[in-house]
């Protein structure tokens, strides 16, 4: 299976499904990497691994369409046919999911629908819950919304900071991301309504 990741940032994410594709946890094709920041160490971390990426930049097209448009018409180029948004922090439209309906997955660092957003973890610090996760989901048209895939719980400790929770957000991270795009690639995702039944 073609895949391609999306990124905006570190790409830690990015890494741990590249490891875990190397180590044969599921068989794909890493084809490309999608980055809308140039300076995003995601874009250090292709090149280091020898995958293509693809930086584009949404301030250079007058619309989100045209924007789009053009990814589009790299992932066409790439045949591409699981995306797997990785800290990929822009909001695709409502045309771009429907191009890719239900091969499109996102990882967020909180337990949705709780603490949607750009900063789940933080949020979850400031809201004082004692416990919080990671979620992987199918991305529909709404931010964070989409049927949930696989969830982990993570305790918050009296002693946690931003950082030393978003240490352990990522750890469970790594490796439930790359567990959903196996269970991806293997067919066992079935989704009943907003329901996502893991066949055995
Ligand atoms: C991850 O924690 C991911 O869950 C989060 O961005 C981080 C990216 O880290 N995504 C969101 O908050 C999406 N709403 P990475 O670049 O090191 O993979």
């Amino acid at each position: 299976m073609k895949i391609a990741v999306f990124c905006s940032g570190n790409g830690s994410n990015f890494q741990a499904i590249i490891d875990a594709c190397r180590k044969g946890l599921f068989k794909a094709d890493i084809s490309l990497m999608v980055c809308d920041n140039p300076n995003a160490f995601s874009v250090k971390r292709a090149e280091k691994e020898g995958i293509k990426s693809f930086t584009i930049e949404r301030k250079a097209f007058s619309s989100a369409e045209e924007f789009e448009a053009r990814i589009i018409e790299e992932l066409k180029k790439e045949r591409i046919e699981l995306i797997c948004l990785a800290g990929y922090m822009r909001i695709l439209s409502a045309g771009f999911v429907e191009k890719y309906k239900g091969r499109i997955l996102n990882i967020h660092p909180a337990l949705l629908p709780s603490f949607k957003g750009t900063h789940g973890i933080k949020d979850a610090i400031d809201h004082g819950v004692k416990t919080t996760g990671v979620t992987v989901h199918f991305v529909d048209e709404e931010m964070d919304s989409g049927p949930v895939i696989l969830q982990e719980a993570v305790k918050v400790e009296e002693t946690d900071t931003e950082a030393s929770l978003a240490e352990k957000i990522h750890s469970v991270e790594h490796r439930l991301y790359p567990e959903a795009i196996r269970l991806f690639i293997k067919g066992k995702l079935k989704l009943i309504g907003r329901r996502v039944k893991i066949l055995p």
